[in-house]
């Protein structure tokens, strides 16, 4: 790092707790270091699925209780078939479902499968990892 900057950042302070107590688990020593690693890699991310093709996996929770998720979902899977290998669902508990769907193909469509998925009402959460 050739030139490091002070800045401030307004957080919720139950989110800044969580955050402290998962660094401090993953062995960060310094909040600063963990935030650097973590702009770092979102920046490395982006810059990744600009350039060809990617691999990997978008997980996601969500009830499947609530009105028209699931035929939501399977509409946008079947939008994005062509990019999506495989796809795992687990009955995690009573309410709420997992779905692993395994992608390959263009960067920029993976992107807009995951953007689809992210805003989606009633999707508790999700993440992607790409290769
Ligand atoms: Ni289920």
């Amino acid at each position: 790092m050739s030139n490091v900057i002070r800045f401030g950042v307004s957080i919720d302070s139950k989110l800044l707790d969580e955050f402290d107590n998962h660094i401090k688990e993953e062995g960060y020593e310094t909040r600063s270091k963990a935030i650097s690693d973590l702009i770092e890699s979102n920046l490395r991310g982006k810059s990744t699925k600009l350039d060809g093709m990617s691999s990997g996996a978008i997980i996601y929770i969500y009830d499947h209780s609530h009105r028209d998720i699931v035929s939501r979902l399977i509409d946008i899977q079947h939008d994005y078939h062509d990019i999506i290998i495989s796809m795992q669902h687990v009955h995690i508990d009573h309410d709420n479902c997992l779905e692993i769907v395994t992608v390959n193909g263009k960067s920029v469509d993976i992107d807009k499968l995951y953007n689809r998925l992210k805003t989606l009402k009633n999707i508790k959460r999700i993440n992607i990892i790409l290769t």
